[in-house]
This record gives C-alpha cells, sequence and structure tokens, in this order.
C-alpha cells in the first residue's frame, strides 16, 4: 500500500489496498499509526460487500448496534445505511447523519474510535461532489490553546449528552427525526469525559469537546463553563484547522473520533442522491482493561 499526505492539517490517501481482501497485521499497525497521526483516511476505488465493509471496520475495534434499529443492512445490524434516497414512499436510510459539528459517540462512556463510510452514490452538480464531509484537527486544536486555559482546564471534565444534537437538528434545522421519548432520554444518560485527553495513538494531548454534544465543564460555575465551552467551539473549528472530504464513488473514508470533528455538508437536494454505508467502531481496544 501507499500513503498520499494531502499536507493539510489532516488526511491522507491510502493506494493500492483491497479492502476486500482481509488485512495482515502489519497493514493493520501501519493504518492504525496513519489513522493517529492523519486523522482521516480515504481508500479510493472499493469494491465491498456490506460484509467486507464490516469485516474491515472490525479489525480496528467492536462495532456498534445502533440503538434506533433503524436502516440495518439485513442479516448485518452492524452496517446501517446513510441515504436521502426514498423507495416507495419509504427512506432507505438516515437522511440527515451528522450535519453539524460533532464527534461520534463523544456521548456514550465508551467512546467512538473510527467510522468506516463506503460511498455508493455521491452526488454531484456541475462535475462537482456534493455532501462533502468536513473535519477539524484537534490534535492542532489542543496545541493553539492559550497556555493559561491548558493548565486551568487540565484535569477538568465535560458532561456530553446525546439529546443536545438530536434536540437541536430538530428545533434549528426543520430535521424530520422524532422527539425522543422519555424512555429513550434514559436510555442514554449524560456522561463524562476529560476536557483534554491523551490520544491512545499519537501520546499526545488532544481537546475532547465538541460543540454536538459537550453541555458543561463540571468543575467550573454554570457562567464560566458557558463562556469556555463557546471560547472551545469557535477556537477548534478555525478554518486552519479544517480539512474537508470530497468524496468520489467506491471511496472508503475513515477518521479518528478523538483526533477529530466532523460535519456533513448538507448542500445537496432530495433529488440529488447520496448512499453509504457504515460502521461505527467502539475505542474498547483502548480503554478497556486488559484481562490479568
Ligand atoms: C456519521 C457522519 C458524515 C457524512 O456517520 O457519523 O457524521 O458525511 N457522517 O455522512
Ligand atoms: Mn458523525
Amino acid at each position: 500500500m501507499k500513503l498520499v499526505a494531502s499536507g493539510q492539517s489532516l488526511g491522507a490517501r491510502v493506494e493500492d489496498l483491497d479492502l476486500s481482501k482481509p488485512l495482515s497485521d502489519e497493514a493493520f499497525k501501519q493504518l492504525e499509526q496513519a489513522l493517529g497521526k492523519f486523522g482521516v483516511l480515504s481508500y479510493p476505488g472499493q469494491n465491498l460487500t456490506s460484509l467486507q465493509l464490516k469485516n474491515f471496520s472490525e479489525r480496528f475495534g467492536r462495532l456498534e448496534v445502533n440503538v434506533a434499529n433503524l436502516y440495518q443492512e439485513p442479516g448485518l445490524p452492524e452496517v446501517m445505511i446513510l441515504s436521502n434516497m426514498v423507495e416507495n414512499g419509504k427512506p432507505l436510510g438516515l437522511s440527515d447523519a451528522g450535519q453539524d459539528w460533532h464527534t461520534d459517540m463523544s456521548y456514550s462512556s465508551m467512546i467512538a474510535f473510527t467510522n468506516v463510510l463506503y460511498g455508493i452514490e455521491i452526488p454531484h452538480r456541475d462535475g462537482e461532489p456534493l455532501g462533502n464531509t468536513e473535519f477539524c484537527n484537534m490534535h492542532a486544536a489542543y496545541d493553539g490553546l492559550p497556555g493559561e486555559l491548558k493548565t486551568r482546564l487540565a484535569g477538568m471534565t465535560i458532561t456530553h449528552d446525546f439529546a443536545k444534537f438530536w434536540d437541536k437538528m430538530r428545533r434549528e434545522k426543520g430535521s424530520s427525526r422524532p422527539a425522543l421519548t422519555d424512555a429513550q432520554r434514559k436510555a442514554k444518560p449524560p456522561v463524562t469525559h476529560p476536557v483534554f485527553m491523551t490520544h491512545p495513538i499519537t501520546g499526545e494531548k488532544v481537546l475532547y469537546a465538541n460543540p454536538g454534544y459537550s453541555m458543561r465543564i463540571n468543575e467550573l460555575p454554570q457562567e464560566e463553563s458557558d463562556r469556555i465551552l463557546a471560547f472551545l467551539f469557535e477556537h477548534q473549528l478555525q478554518s486552519k484547522y479544517q480539512y474537508r472530504h470530497r468524496w468520489s464513488v467506491g471511496d472508503v473514508l475513515m477518521w479518528d473520533n478523538m483526533g477529530t470533528l466532523h460535519n456533513a455538508v448538507a448542500d445537496y437536494r432530495p433529488d440529488e442522491h447520496r448512499y453509504i454505508k457504515r460502521c461505527q467502531v467502539m475505542a474498547n481496544r483502548y480503554f478497556e482493561q486488559a484481562a490479568p
């Protein structure tokens, strides 16, 4: 395989690797290191069955099965469909996944490691791809923080809540997602994670906060927490930290959820079709204690 760095804040392309074939241990280790270093990896020109997508993704950790039990590949609940396509009045997939800045599963006590997306239909207009996926580099965002804020926030924690993103999509983005029921809210109670994490692959510090799910810096009074979170959100989204993936059909795209934020750009119409298969990989390999 060949790794080609984008030369930007994030991103590398992996060439000459057929993901339908089993991955050697050596290739896996190389990809894991590259994912930590570059944050976002794309593998162009893939041709995968859902099972092959699942097998590749599973090398990186335990796969999440979405609680909603919706839009899953028949027989493969770990593979979910993201799509705006409708057939016989029925949506084929989740139509507005990730359409604001967030970090996958920061609301979960076992956070996410990587998300693996396989692009099967990509909307284009005037020859340009639509529905790009944007990222921000949280290694660089940590490094760029004022020194006194790094010191002040060291050891502090943030509460993350699944409902924040969901409610905002309904309230501000006209999403057709149904309101969360009390039972669903109870099933996903808020969780707490450190403001700064040591990244398990790079060994460097990252800023682990995101506008999608971060609610509160627990060790600070409400007012100060609000002010500092607003500062962190603005800081981490600066254009100098950003990178954008422009999709081609056949791309597999994976990103490191500990070292990046992302946003799905909703710039395509209902008749401009996007169809993507997704596996979500938990960070259990890094955070679960090995059996004694
Ligand atoms: C996701 C997500 C981005 C996209 O699946 O978690 O944010 O571009 N998707 O579809
Ligand atoms: Mn996401």
